[in-house]
């Protein structure tokens, strides 16, 4: 059996999107069987960032409404062997989906998938609930502004409020001169619990604004510093 692993976050903008595709890219190197799930259900953007956009012919709400199998909604990314990709619907959730019917998805996929990454929405409001319905793991992307660490300490209560405790964080979009300089928050001023729980920080670089924009994941040019960091957050990923 495979494992769901959530992509969450409070604010929006964090990275969710960009650290999906890339810690599913770095896995599927690893030689694992990926799934790739767009559950920002009306706000969708995974399908751009693997320049996947015009393969998407069923979504997840067409697998959960039965219009199709789940293998007819499965795109495979002929860049990376082992990495598929299941599309968001682009129209906006009318609330006929619950977290049930994501759990029955993500255990129908663990059957077939080492991992399922799901791209969650941001926030706390239903999408979100319905997203976790299968979390195994959950990994909060967090960026260093004091409105990050706020939102995402909120998210974090709430998911444990829940019962849901095995949560992680990235640490994403780091300009290690501005935190240095005091001009955004150091490590020092996050909670305890956001840093004893970092599994991986990932630096503010124009280089993974450019291949978000390109439809190209940044793990695809191997051997860059990039690359390595996320094959130690993939690493840490296998540990969980
Ligand atoms: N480490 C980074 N360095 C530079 N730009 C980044 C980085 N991470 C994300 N971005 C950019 O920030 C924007 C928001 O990222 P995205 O993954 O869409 O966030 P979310 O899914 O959390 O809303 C995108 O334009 C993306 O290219
Ligand atoms: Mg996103």
């Amino acid at each position: 059996m495979g494992k769901t692993i959530v992509i969450a976050s409070g604010k929006g903008g964090t990275g969710k999107t960009m650290f999906s595709a890339n810690l599913g890219a770095t896995l599927a190197g690893n030689g694992h069987k990926v799934v790739l799930v767009d559950m920002d259900t009306g706000l969708r953007n995974l399908d751009l960032y693997l320049g996947l956009e015009n393969n998407v012919v069923y979504d997840v709400c067409d697998v959960l409404n039965g219009v199709c199998r789940i293998k007819q909604a499965l795109i495979k990314d002929k860049r990376f062997p082992g990495l598929f990709f299941m599309a968001a619907s682009p129209r906006p959730d009318d609330g006929e989906i619950t977290p049930l019917h994501v759990k029955v998805l993500c255990d129908k996929l663990s059957e077939i998938f080492d991992y399922v990454i799901i791209d969650a929405p941001a926030g706390l409001d239903d999408g979100l609930a319905i997203a976790l319905g299968g979390a195994d793991e959950v990994i909060l992307v967090i960026t260093p502004e004091f409105s990050s660490i706020r939102d995402c300490d909120t998210v974090s209560m709430t998911l444990r409020e829940q019962g849901i405790t095995n949560i992680h964080y990235i640490l994403n979009k780091v300009n290690v001169k501005l935190m240095k300089s005091g001009l955004a928050p150091s490590l020092s001023e996050f909670p305890r619990e956001i840093t004893e729980r970092i599994i991986g920080l990932v630096q503010f670089d124009e280089n993974i604004h450019i291949s978000t924009n390109m439809g190209i994941p940044i793990v695809f040019k191997k051997d860059t510093y990039i690359w390595n960091n996320f094959k130690k957050i993939a690493a840490r990923v296998e540990q969980l």
